[in-house]
């Protein structure tokens, strides 16, 4: 097992080498130099997870970044409806051997683009040596993207924590309701006990509020929270406004970005897409050692 880990350590090795090694790629910016992993995830479903991953896309895409949205909600296709896209082949056919990544990938009409989740694979654990060859070869080739946003499903799955455990940034999202804030601590209670030697950036987003002060609340017990009970930083990245527009967005099958880019909830994903570019990039090694981290954890 050993062995097959070194494998693929020394893979990667050469791969980052041949990128780094190419002229065109090199960029001596500290911040656009990588390629920036973001899950967006959550204690409890229903909460925003899908139209803030979308939508905090669009807002990265307008500063010029390249964006992939990663769909990693296995049980249902979200980003793809909510972009009105009917995938024919996903994350399981790259896995299987049966696609490349290139392949599967969506372009949107949008600017970003987009890879369907695999409702057929269970467990990154559960892949054979075969299957994750394929995997980590295919992931490598979004190493050319700035941004990936990976919108996982609600809870805690051994999926959502390898993908939370491999990210740069971890966006916790809750609504003010009582069980989304006691559901989204427990999120962050497994994620700090589960995932060692964590060092990413967890941050809350408070979705669908009424007033800022009441965001704030919000935001204030949970990082005090996790802070106290927890030794654990959780920084508070910003609110978006519970907003109709959001609803008419989804049934109209478009990104309220796009729909509507006044609006108060476009106002407030931009606000969160600036500071989280003002907030540090650790240094983490690069694309190849997310993907080690992805597959550390098996
Ligand atoms: N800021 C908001 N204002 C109004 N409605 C919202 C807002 N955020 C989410 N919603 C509603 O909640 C629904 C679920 O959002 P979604 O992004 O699919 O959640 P999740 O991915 O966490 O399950 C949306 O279809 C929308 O109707
Ligand atoms: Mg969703």
């Amino acid at each position: 097992m050993a062995d097959q880990a070194e494998k693929l350590r020394e893979m990667m090795r050469q791969k980052n080498d041949q990128q780094d090694g190419s002229p065109a790629k090199k960029n001596t910016d500290k911040n656009s130099r990588q390629t920036r992993i973001i899950t967006v995830t959550s204690g409890k479903g229903g909460v925003g997870k899908t139209n803030i991953s979308v939508n905090m896309a669009l807002a990265y895409a307008r500063l010029g970044k390249k964006v992939v949205v990663m769909d990693a909600d296995l049980g249902l296709a979200n980003v793809n409806v909510m972009l009105n896209m009917i995938p024919k082949f996903n994350l399981y056919h790259v896995i299987r051997n049966q696609k490349t990544m290139q392949e599967i990938i969506q372009q949107t009409e949008y600017g970003i683009r987009i890879v369907a989740g695999a409702s057929g694979f269970s467990k990154i654990a559960n892949l054979t040596e075969e299957e994750r060859q394929n995997f980590i070869e295919e992931l490598n080739t979004l190493s050319d993207a700035d941004i990936i946003i990976i919108d996982t499903s609600a809870g805690v799955s051994s999926n959502v924590l390898d993908f939370i455990a491999a990210a740069d940034d971890a966006v916790i999202v809750t609504t003010p309701e009582p069980t989304a804030i006691t559901d989204a601590y427990g999120i962050i209670k497994i994620i700090a006990t589960e995932i060692d030697s964590l060092n990413m950036g967890l941050k809350l987003v408070v979705n669908r509020v009424k007033t800022v002060m009441e965001a704030k609340k919000v935001a204030d017990r949970m990082t005090t929270i996790a802070g106290q009970f927890l030794n654990l930083k959780v920084d508070y990245l910003g609110f978006i406004y519970d907003d109709p527009a959001v609803s008419q967005a989804v049934l109209r099958q478009r990104p309220f970005m796009v729909v509507d880019p006044k609006c108060k909830a476009s106002q407030c994903i931009q606000h969160i897409v600036g500071r989280m570019e003002k907030s540090d990039l650790r240094d983490s090694g690069g694309f190849g050692n997310m993907i080690r981290r992805l597959f550390g954890r098996t």
